[in-house]
Protein backbone atom coordinates (compact mmCIF):
# COMPACT_ATOMS: atom_id res chain seq x y z
CA UNK A 1 0.00 0.00 0.00
CA UNK A 2 1.30 3.12 -0.44
CA UNK A 3 2.91 4.95 2.27
CA UNK A 4 3.66 8.75 3.53
CA UNK A 5 7.15 9.23 5.01
CA UNK A 6 7.60 9.39 8.35
CA UNK A 7 7.63 12.87 10.07
CA UNK A 8 5.82 14.49 6.84
CA UNK A 9 1.92 14.67 6.84
CA UNK A 10 -1.69 15.28 5.17
CA UNK A 11 -2.99 18.61 6.66
CA UNK A 12 -7.16 17.66 5.89
CA UNK A 13 -10.41 19.55 6.13
CA UNK A 14 -10.49 21.79 9.50
CA UNK A 15 -6.51 21.12 10.02
CA UNK A 16 -5.83 23.14 6.64
CA UNK A 17 -8.68 25.70 7.29
CA UNK A 18 -7.10 27.18 10.51
CA UNK A 19 -4.03 27.68 8.25
CA UNK A 20 -5.34 29.25 5.79
CA UNK A 21 -7.40 31.31 8.79
CA UNK A 22 -3.98 32.01 10.37
CA UNK A 23 -2.76 33.34 7.06
CA UNK A 24 -5.25 35.51 6.33
CA UNK A 25 -4.85 36.92 9.76
CA UNK A 26 -1.04 37.43 9.08
CA UNK A 27 -1.89 38.66 6.03
CA UNK A 28 -3.94 41.46 7.57
CA UNK A 29 -1.42 42.62 10.35
CA UNK A 30 1.42 42.84 8.40
CA UNK A 31 -0.84 45.12 5.49
CA UNK A 32 -0.92 47.06 8.55
CA UNK A 33 2.50 47.76 9.22
CA UNK A 34 3.34 48.12 5.68
CA UNK A 35 5.19 44.79 4.93
CA UNK A 36 5.26 42.94 1.56
CA UNK A 37 5.20 39.73 0.18
CA UNK A 38 8.05 38.28 -0.51
CA UNK A 39 7.98 34.34 -2.59
CA UNK A 40 11.05 32.69 -2.76
CA UNK A 41 12.51 29.36 -3.83
CA UNK A 42 11.89 25.94 -1.91
CA UNK A 43 15.34 25.13 -3.14
CA UNK A 44 18.57 27.54 -2.70
CA UNK A 45 22.41 26.19 -2.87
CA UNK A 46 23.82 23.92 0.42
CA UNK A 47 26.35 26.58 0.60
CA UNK A 48 23.57 29.86 1.47
CA UNK A 49 22.39 27.91 4.26
CA UNK A 50 26.18 26.70 5.94
CA UNK A 51 27.09 30.16 5.44
CA UNK A 52 23.92 32.24 6.56
CA UNK A 53 21.98 29.60 9.27
CA UNK A 54 25.07 28.89 10.67
CA UNK A 55 27.73 25.47 10.12
CA UNK A 56 27.79 25.10 13.85
CA UNK A 57 23.94 24.83 13.98
CA UNK A 58 22.04 21.12 14.83
CA UNK A 59 20.25 22.51 11.50
CA UNK A 60 22.76 22.73 9.21
CA UNK A 61 24.73 20.07 10.74
CA UNK A 62 22.42 17.37 10.41
CA UNK A 63 18.79 18.27 9.79
CA UNK A 64 18.99 19.84 5.96
CA UNK A 65 17.42 17.76 3.08
CA UNK A 66 20.60 18.13 0.58
CA UNK A 67 21.08 16.74 -2.99
CA UNK A 68 23.03 16.96 -6.14
CA UNK A 69 20.99 18.37 -8.80
CA UNK A 70 21.88 17.09 -12.49
CA UNK A 71 24.15 19.80 -12.96
CA UNK A 72 26.25 18.70 -10.27
CA UNK A 73 25.58 21.61 -7.76
CA UNK A 74 24.69 20.98 -4.36
CA UNK A 75 21.54 22.40 -3.66
CA UNK A 76 18.80 22.01 -0.50
CA UNK A 77 15.40 22.43 0.69
CA UNK A 78 15.23 25.53 2.75
CA UNK A 79 15.01 24.82 6.51
CA UNK A 80 14.30 28.30 7.26
CA UNK A 81 13.10 31.51 4.95
CA UNK A 82 15.46 34.15 6.33
CA UNK A 83 18.83 32.98 4.23
CA UNK A 84 16.70 33.28 0.81
CA UNK A 85 15.22 36.16 1.70
CA UNK A 86 18.41 38.24 2.80
CA UNK A 87 19.57 36.65 -0.69
CA UNK A 88 16.66 38.00 -2.61
CA UNK A 89 16.67 41.52 -0.97
CA UNK A 90 20.67 41.50 -2.12
CA UNK A 91 20.35 39.63 -5.27
CA UNK A 92 17.57 42.34 -6.84
CA UNK A 93 19.48 45.28 -5.31
CA UNK A 94 17.45 46.47 -2.83
CA UNK A 95 20.83 47.12 -0.74
CA UNK A 96 21.08 50.52 -3.24
CA UNK A 97 17.86 51.21 -4.95
CA UNK A 98 15.47 50.90 -1.01
CA UNK A 99 17.28 49.52 1.75
CA UNK A 100 14.51 50.03 3.88
CA UNK A 101 12.59 46.73 3.66
CA UNK A 102 10.03 45.19 5.01
CA UNK A 103 9.02 41.89 3.92
CA UNK A 104 6.96 39.11 4.99
CA UNK A 105 6.50 35.35 3.81
CA UNK A 106 4.33 32.32 3.87
CA UNK A 107 6.09 28.72 3.20
CA UNK A 108 7.29 25.37 3.99
CA UNK A 109 10.35 24.65 5.52
CA UNK A 110 12.18 21.31 5.83
CA UNK A 111 14.52 20.06 8.46
CA UNK A 112 15.31 16.44 9.04
CA UNK A 113 14.46 16.26 12.82
CA UNK A 114 13.65 13.35 14.76
CA UNK A 115 9.86 13.54 14.30
CA UNK A 116 7.77 14.21 17.61
CA UNK A 117 4.43 16.16 18.57
CA UNK A 118 5.02 19.57 17.37
CA UNK A 119 8.36 18.54 15.64
CA UNK A 120 8.04 17.76 11.65
CA UNK A 121 10.20 17.17 8.56
CA UNK A 122 7.76 19.39 6.47
CA UNK A 123 6.33 22.21 8.45
CA UNK A 124 5.13 25.50 7.83
CA UNK A 125 6.42 29.46 8.48
CA UNK A 126 5.14 32.37 8.60
CA UNK A 127 7.95 35.18 8.53
CA UNK A 128 8.67 38.54 8.72
CA UNK A 129 12.23 40.60 8.12
CA UNK A 130 12.72 44.27 8.29
CA UNK A 131 15.62 44.64 6.62
CA UNK A 132 17.79 48.03 6.98
CA UNK A 133 16.30 49.42 10.22
CA UNK A 134 18.91 49.80 13.50
CA UNK A 135 16.85 51.55 15.64
CA UNK A 136 15.35 49.64 18.53
CA UNK A 137 11.86 50.65 17.14
CA UNK A 138 12.72 47.77 14.74
CA UNK A 139 12.85 45.61 17.38
CA UNK A 140 9.63 46.46 19.44
CA UNK A 141 7.58 46.60 16.00
CA UNK A 142 8.62 42.76 14.73
CA UNK A 143 8.09 41.85 18.32
CA UNK A 144 4.63 43.21 18.26
CA UNK A 145 3.58 42.62 14.70
CA UNK A 146 4.04 38.93 15.52
CA UNK A 147 1.58 39.40 18.99
CA UNK A 148 -0.79 41.10 16.91
CA UNK A 149 -1.10 37.94 14.63
CA UNK A 150 -1.43 36.06 17.86
CA UNK A 151 -4.36 38.12 18.94
CA UNK A 152 -5.83 38.58 15.66
CA UNK A 153 -5.81 34.74 15.49
CA UNK A 154 -6.97 33.90 18.79
CA UNK A 155 -3.89 32.80 20.72
CA UNK A 156 -3.69 34.41 24.04
CA UNK A 157 -2.19 31.24 25.94
CA UNK A 158 1.54 32.19 25.51
CA UNK A 159 4.80 34.11 26.71
CA UNK A 160 7.33 35.89 25.53
CA UNK A 161 10.72 35.80 26.61
CA UNK A 162 13.73 38.41 25.61
CA UNK A 163 17.02 38.48 26.05
CA UNK A 164 20.23 40.72 24.16
CA UNK A 165 23.24 38.68 22.86
CA UNK A 166 24.83 41.52 22.20
CA UNK A 167 27.37 43.00 19.45
CA UNK A 168 31.10 42.00 18.16
CA UNK A 169 32.39 43.91 20.51
CA UNK A 170 30.90 42.70 23.23
CA UNK A 171 29.71 39.21 22.64
CA UNK A 172 33.17 37.38 22.38
CA UNK A 173 34.41 38.32 26.05
CA UNK A 174 31.10 36.78 27.34
CA UNK A 175 31.88 33.76 25.16
CA UNK A 176 34.94 33.71 26.79
CA UNK A 177 33.77 33.63 30.58
CA UNK A 178 31.27 31.43 29.20
CA UNK A 179 33.66 28.40 28.37
CA UNK A 180 35.86 28.99 31.27
CA UNK A 181 32.40 28.55 33.72
CA UNK A 182 31.33 25.41 31.69
CA UNK A 183 34.71 23.57 31.54
CA UNK A 184 34.97 23.26 34.96
CA UNK A 185 32.20 21.22 34.29
CA UNK A 186 32.93 19.35 31.05
CA UNK A 187 32.46 15.69 32.29
CA UNK A 188 29.24 16.47 33.46
CA UNK A 189 28.12 17.64 29.90
CA UNK A 190 26.23 15.64 27.78
CA UNK A 191 27.45 14.44 24.58
CA UNK A 192 26.31 16.82 22.25
CA UNK A 193 26.99 20.02 24.61
CA UNK A 194 30.72 18.57 25.18
CA UNK A 195 30.79 19.09 21.08
CA UNK A 196 28.84 22.78 21.44
CA UNK A 197 31.34 23.79 24.55
CA UNK A 198 34.02 25.36 22.03
CA UNK A 199 31.89 25.91 18.77
CA UNK A 200 29.11 27.68 20.09
CA UNK A 201 29.05 27.93 24.46
CA UNK A 202 25.75 29.58 24.16
CA UNK A 203 23.96 26.63 22.89
CA UNK A 204 24.61 24.47 26.06
CA UNK A 205 22.33 27.03 28.16
CA UNK A 206 19.64 25.91 25.87
CA UNK A 207 20.23 22.23 26.45
CA UNK A 208 16.99 20.70 27.52
CA UNK A 209 19.75 18.57 29.70
CA UNK A 210 22.48 20.81 30.54
CA UNK A 211 20.90 24.34 30.48
CA UNK A 212 18.84 23.66 33.65
CA UNK A 213 22.17 22.92 35.72
CA UNK A 214 24.20 25.56 34.20
CA UNK A 215 21.49 28.61 33.42
CA UNK A 216 21.71 30.13 37.17
CA UNK A 217 24.82 29.94 38.11
CA UNK A 218 26.15 31.50 34.40
CA UNK A 219 28.30 34.39 34.16
CA UNK A 220 25.91 37.14 32.82
CA UNK A 221 25.78 38.68 29.57
CA UNK A 222 27.88 42.05 30.12
CA UNK A 223 26.52 44.02 27.35
CA UNK A 224 28.74 46.94 25.67
CA UNK A 225 27.05 50.34 26.42
CA UNK A 226 25.68 50.81 22.95
CA UNK A 227 24.12 47.06 23.46
CA UNK A 228 23.17 47.99 26.56
CA UNK A 229 21.10 51.17 25.70
CA UNK A 230 19.30 49.49 22.54
CA UNK A 231 18.23 46.74 25.14
CA UNK A 232 16.64 49.03 27.49
CA UNK A 233 15.13 51.12 24.64
CA UNK A 234 13.43 48.09 23.16
CA UNK A 235 12.37 47.33 26.82
CA UNK A 236 10.49 50.65 27.01
CA UNK A 237 8.92 50.49 23.65
CA UNK A 238 7.52 47.18 24.92
CA UNK A 239 6.72 47.90 28.41
CA UNK A 240 2.50 48.83 28.57
CA UNK A 241 2.01 47.05 25.02
CA UNK A 242 2.69 43.04 25.90
CA UNK A 243 4.19 41.09 28.84
CA UNK A 244 7.42 40.03 28.74
CA UNK A 245 10.18 38.78 30.74
CA UNK A 246 13.87 38.60 29.83
CA UNK A 247 15.29 35.82 30.16
CA UNK A 248 19.48 35.42 29.74
CA UNK A 249 19.53 31.50 29.25
CA UNK A 250 17.65 32.31 25.38
CA UNK A 251 20.26 32.13 22.72
CA UNK A 252 17.97 30.83 19.65
CA UNK A 253 19.38 28.17 17.77
CA UNK A 254 20.61 29.81 14.69
CA UNK A 255 24.04 31.23 14.52
CA UNK A 256 23.38 35.07 12.88
CA UNK A 257 21.86 37.02 15.51
CA UNK A 258 23.31 39.75 17.51
CA UNK A 259 21.54 41.95 20.28
CA UNK A 260 17.68 41.28 20.39
CA UNK A 261 16.56 37.50 20.21
CA UNK A 262 13.08 36.48 21.49
CA UNK A 263 10.65 33.60 21.47
CA UNK A 264 6.95 32.81 21.94
CA UNK A 265 6.13 30.32 24.22
CA UNK A 266 3.30 27.93 25.14
CA UNK A 267 3.61 26.18 28.31
CA UNK A 268 6.67 24.10 29.35
CA UNK A 269 6.43 21.14 26.83
CA UNK A 270 9.70 20.57 24.72
CA UNK A 271 8.50 21.74 21.18
CA UNK A 272 6.86 24.84 22.95
CA UNK A 273 7.96 27.55 20.65
CA UNK A 274 5.45 28.68 18.48
CA UNK A 275 7.73 31.52 16.88
CA UNK A 276 10.97 33.00 17.66
CA UNK A 277 13.42 35.67 15.82
CA UNK A 278 15.90 38.58 16.20
CA UNK A 279 17.88 40.90 15.17
CA UNK A 280 20.73 39.96 12.81
CA UNK A 281 22.82 42.91 11.75
CA UNK A 282 25.66 41.23 10.57
CA UNK A 283 23.87 39.09 7.99
CA UNK A 284 23.57 41.10 4.86
CA UNK A 285 27.34 41.75 5.07
CA UNK A 286 28.60 38.21 5.66
CA UNK A 287 26.33 37.25 2.86
CA UNK A 288 28.20 39.95 0.47
CA UNK A 289 25.75 43.03 0.44
CA UNK A 290 26.39 46.16 2.51
CA UNK A 291 26.43 46.23 5.86
CA UNK A 292 22.94 46.73 6.90
CA UNK A 293 21.11 45.93 10.02
CA UNK A 294 17.91 43.60 10.24
CA UNK A 295 15.64 41.87 12.46
CA UNK A 296 13.12 39.45 11.70
CA UNK A 297 11.43 36.37 12.94
CA UNK A 298 9.36 33.41 12.15
CA UNK A 299 6.31 31.56 13.36
CA UNK A 300 5.00 27.97 13.06
CA UNK A 301 2.03 27.94 11.91
CA UNK A 302 1.06 24.30 12.86
CA UNK A 303 2.51 25.13 16.43
CA UNK A 304 0.65 28.17 16.76
CA UNK A 305 -2.92 26.54 15.44
CA UNK A 306 -1.90 24.05 17.82
CA UNK A 307 -1.73 26.19 20.49
CA UNK A 308 -5.43 27.90 19.81
CA UNK A 309 -7.24 24.88 19.25
CA UNK A 310 -5.94 23.56 22.68
CA UNK A 311 -7.03 26.45 24.39
CA UNK A 312 -10.53 26.67 22.96
CA UNK A 313 -11.26 23.74 21.29
CA UNK A 314 -14.07 25.39 18.96
CA UNK A 315 -16.36 23.56 16.92
CA UNK A 316 -17.73 24.77 13.49
CA UNK A 317 -21.08 25.56 13.61
CA UNK A 318 -22.61 22.72 11.22
CA UNK A 319 -26.06 22.25 11.16
CA UNK A 320 -27.21 18.31 10.12
CA UNK A 321 -30.44 17.57 8.74
CA UNK A 322 -31.83 14.20 8.84
CA UNK A 323 -35.37 12.87 7.70
CA UNK A 324 -37.22 10.26 9.56
CA UNK A 325 -38.73 8.73 6.37
CA UNK A 326 -38.97 9.22 2.77
CA UNK A 327 -42.41 10.87 1.74
CA UNK A 328 -40.11 13.74 4.24
CA UNK A 329 -36.98 13.50 2.02
CA UNK A 330 -37.75 16.39 -0.02
CA UNK A 331 -38.40 18.74 2.64
CA UNK A 332 -35.76 17.98 4.58
CA UNK A 333 -33.39 18.32 1.14
CA UNK A 334 -35.14 21.82 1.00
CA UNK A 335 -34.44 22.59 4.33
CA UNK A 336 -30.61 21.66 3.94
CA UNK A 337 -30.07 23.81 0.98
CA UNK A 338 -32.53 27.33 2.30
CA UNK A 339 -29.83 26.79 5.80
CA UNK A 340 -27.10 26.66 3.41
CA UNK A 341 -28.96 29.57 1.32
CA UNK A 342 -29.02 31.83 5.16
CA UNK A 343 -25.62 31.43 5.59
CA UNK A 344 -25.76 28.70 7.91
CA UNK A 345 -23.21 25.32 6.81
CA UNK A 346 -25.25 22.53 6.75
CA UNK A 347 -24.22 18.70 5.82
CA UNK A 348 -27.05 15.58 6.12
CA UNK A 349 -28.87 14.44 2.86
CA UNK A 350 -27.64 10.88 3.80
CA UNK A 351 -31.67 9.85 3.48
CA UNK A 352 -30.90 6.44 2.32
CA UNK A 353 -30.10 5.60 5.55
CA UNK A 354 -31.48 4.73 9.01
CA UNK A 355 -32.23 7.59 11.42
CA UNK A 356 -29.67 6.23 13.63
CA UNK A 357 -26.92 5.87 11.28
CA UNK A 358 -27.85 9.02 10.00
CA UNK A 359 -27.66 10.76 13.64
CA UNK A 360 -24.25 8.97 14.20
CA UNK A 361 -23.20 10.72 10.86
CA UNK A 362 -24.20 13.71 12.58
CA UNK A 363 -22.28 12.86 15.65
CA UNK A 364 -19.41 12.41 13.15
CA UNK A 365 -18.83 15.60 11.46
CA UNK A 366 -18.77 17.48 14.41
CA UNK A 367 -22.03 19.13 14.02
CA UNK A 368 -23.31 21.43 16.75
CA UNK A 369 -26.86 20.83 15.84
CA UNK A 370 -29.39 18.28 14.35
CA UNK A 371 -32.44 18.97 12.53
CA UNK A 372 -34.95 16.37 12.26
CA UNK A 373 -37.91 16.00 9.57
CA UNK A 374 -40.45 13.89 10.00
CA UNK A 375 -42.33 11.22 12.85
CA UNK A 376 -45.22 11.62 14.05
CA UNK A 377 -46.79 15.11 14.24
CA UNK A 378 -44.88 15.26 10.48
CA UNK A 379 -48.53 16.74 9.14
CA UNK A 380 -48.36 19.47 11.28
CA UNK A 381 -45.30 20.66 9.74
CA UNK A 382 -42.99 20.97 13.13
CA UNK A 383 -39.05 19.60 13.09
CA UNK A 384 -36.96 18.88 15.83
CA UNK A 385 -34.68 20.25 16.33
CA UNK A 386 -31.67 19.21 18.66
CA UNK A 387 -28.55 20.69 20.28
CA UNK A 388 -25.92 18.22 19.64
CA UNK A 389 -23.97 18.72 22.85
CA UNK A 390 -26.25 18.74 25.72
CA UNK A 391 -28.38 16.65 23.78
CA UNK A 392 -31.61 18.86 24.40
CA UNK A 393 -34.11 18.46 21.84
CA UNK A 394 -37.28 20.40 20.99
CA UNK A 395 -40.00 20.70 18.56
CA UNK A 396 -40.21 23.97 16.26
CA UNK A 397 -42.20 24.76 12.93
CA UNK A 398 -40.15 24.27 9.82
CA UNK A 399 -40.88 27.85 8.90
CA UNK A 400 -39.11 29.24 12.28
CA UNK A 401 -36.06 26.61 11.71
CA UNK A 402 -33.77 29.21 9.41
CA UNK A 403 -34.19 32.37 11.75
CA UNK A 404 -33.60 30.09 15.14
CA UNK A 405 -30.62 28.86 13.34
CA UNK A 406 -29.41 32.34 12.88
CA UNK A 407 -30.11 33.80 15.97
CA UNK A 408 -27.92 30.52 17.50
P1 LIG B 1 13.46 29.00 14.27
O1 LIG B 1 13.37 29.25 15.74
O2 LIG B 1 14.40 27.98 13.81
O3 LIG B 1 13.78 30.41 13.60
O4 LIG B 1 12.02 28.63 13.72
C1 LIG B 1 10.91 29.48 13.94
C2 LIG B 1 9.69 28.68 14.36
O5 LIG B 1 9.42 27.65 13.40
C3 LIG B 1 9.84 27.94 15.67
O6 LIG B 1 9.59 28.78 16.77
C4 LIG B 1 8.80 26.85 15.53
O7 LIG B 1 7.52 27.35 15.91
C5 LIG B 1 8.79 26.57 14.04
N1 LIG B 1 9.53 25.30 13.77
C6 LIG B 1 10.85 25.13 13.69
N2 LIG B 1 11.16 23.84 13.43
C7 LIG B 1 9.99 23.18 13.35
C8 LIG B 1 9.62 21.82 13.09
N3 LIG B 1 10.52 20.88 12.84
N4 LIG B 1 8.30 21.50 13.09
C9 LIG B 1 7.37 22.46 13.33
N5 LIG B 1 7.65 23.75 13.56
C10 LIG B 1 8.94 24.11 13.58
C11 LIG B 1 13.93 30.58 12.25
O8 LIG B 1 13.63 29.77 11.43
C12 LIG B 1 14.42 31.97 11.88
N6 LIG B 1 14.52 32.04 10.40
C13 LIG B 1 13.50 33.05 12.40
C14 LIG B 1 13.97 34.42 12.05
C15 LIG B 1 13.56 35.19 11.01
N7 LIG B 1 14.92 35.10 12.67
C16 LIG B 1 15.11 36.26 12.06
N8 LIG B 1 14.27 36.31 11.04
Amino acid sequence: MAKLVRGFKDIIGAQAEILTELESSARKIFKLYGARELRIPTVELKELFVKSTGDSTDIVQKEMYAFEDGGGRTLALRPEGTPGAVRAYIENNFTQAAPVQQFFYIGNMFRAERPQAGRYREFEQIGAELLGNAAPAADAAAILMLADIMKEFGVRNYGVKINSLGCNDCRPAYRRDLINYLSSGKETLCEKCKDRLERNPLRVLDCKIDGPRFAAAAPAQKLCPACAEHFEEVQKLLRGKIDFEIDNSLVRGLDYYTRTVFEFRVGDAAQNAIAGGGRYDGLVKSMGGPDIPAVGWAMGAERAAAARAAAEPKKDFIVYVASMDKTCNEIAFNIMQALRGAGIAAQGGLFDKNIKAQMKQADKCGAAYAVIIGGDEFANNPAALKNLQPGEQKRIMQAALVETLKKI
